[in-house]
């Protein structure tokens, strides 16, 4: 009897006040043709004053369990993947769990960057298939809005703040997640960084004054990285399922850049009508991207029972990730 991890309830969270191009045209030297033909993106959501990484995540994680029809009280584990946590400790999970008033739950963050989430889902697909009644919520959330330096036009227009969340459980038969292929590459490190305000780099002046509380990127070199490594891990994570491409019902991929997706796309032969795009609502919100557009692709009903969905994604470290599931 196979016994899979299935996700039972999905959710998302982005703050209310949204940025568009133009908005950004106001503040910095760029365009909205720029932006739009570059990267694909039209608006982003950006935190308010006071609003948290956190509190984005409890949003998404709500609207994860009210769909799952669960109660906090049954959750077993909380995995909250990140890159931008309200403090270095507590983690995120920890604050979610309060907030939730999830009491038999453990938590913890998973550092992945834009993986984060995908690598969640991986460590809540071996729990779940050692105890299957066990209920995991993978959040992905992020505030990055904090973490980028708005003088800065080749980042800045990029990235953006969401959450999105899964509740995972375990049940008898073919849905579930089939396939998790988890991969990364430290030796190319500095093409994607926030240098500080680790223990490596503590808050100083010297530091501010060099950004390095900022995220910096290679973006050319992050592109090309990033195309090779989405289309290799899709291919690894469709072949370990015993599935073909031409099966995939649908693609979510990372949304860092439509470009990227496109290139994507078309390496892997897919029609357009297959690849799931919202990067033009959101831009890039890193660990958010995936679980924000399965939420969406879910909520519209774009996921059927029974569908074969590929998630794949890549981000700093280098960590790159793919995961299939029957829906
Ligand atoms: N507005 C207007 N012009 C801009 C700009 C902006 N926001 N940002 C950069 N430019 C300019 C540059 O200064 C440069 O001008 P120059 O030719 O006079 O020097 C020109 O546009 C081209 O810059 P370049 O960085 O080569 O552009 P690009 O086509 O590589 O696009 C990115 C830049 C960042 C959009 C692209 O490299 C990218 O998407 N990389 C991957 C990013 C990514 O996915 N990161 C996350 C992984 S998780």
């Amino acid at each position: 009897m196979t016994i899979r991890a299935k996700i039972v309830g999905t959710g998302s969270c982005v703050p209310e006040k949204v940025l568009t191009n133009k908005d950004l045209e106001k503040i910095i030297d760029t365009s909205d043709e720029w932006i739009t033909t570059r990267t694909g993106i039209k608006e982003r959501h950006i935190v308010e004053q006071g609003e948290n990484n956190s509190d984005l995540a409890v949003g998404a994680a709500r609207a994860a369990l009210k769909m799952a029809t669960i109660s906090p009280d049954d959750l077993g584990l909380i995995i909250v993947g990140t890159l931008s946590p309200d403090m270095p400790m507590p983690s995120v999970a920890c604050l979610v769990q309060q907030a939730l008033g999830a009491k038999k739950a453990g938590a913890m963050d998973v550092s992945a960057t834009c993986s984060g989430f995908l690598y969640g889902l991986s460590i809540a697909d071996k729990f779940v298939r050692s105890e299957p009644d066990m209920k995991v919520l993978v959040i992905g959330s992020e505030v990055l809005s904090r973490r980028t330096n708005w003088r800065d036009r080749t980042t800045c227009v990029l990235f953006a703040d969401g959450a999105g969340a899964a509740v995972v459980t375990g049940g008898e038969g073919e849905r579930g997640i089939v396939s998790t292929c988890l991969h990364a590459d430290g030796t190319l490190w500095e093409l994607l960084t926030i240098r500080g305000l680790g223990t490596a780099h503590p808050v100083d002046a010297s530091i501010l004054e060099k950004g390095w509380q900022y995220i910096e990127m290679q973006g050319r070199d992050v592109f090309k990285h990033a195309v090779k490594a989405l289309e290799s891990v899709a291919l690894e994570a469709v072949d370990a399922s015993g599935w073909s491409m031409e099966e995939i019902d649908l693609l979510i991929a990372h949304q860092a850049n439509i470009r990227i997706l496109e290139h994507l796309r078309e390496r892997l032969s897919l029609p357009r009508d297959k690849v799931f795009i919202n990067i033009h609502k959101y831009g890039n919100t890193s660990a958010a991207s995936i679980p924000i557009a399965l939420d969406e692709a879910n909520r519209q009903g774009r996921l059927m029972a029974g569908d074969k969905v590929l998630l794949v994604s890549f981000g700093g470290g280098f960590t790159w990730a793919g995961v299939t599931m029957s829906w």
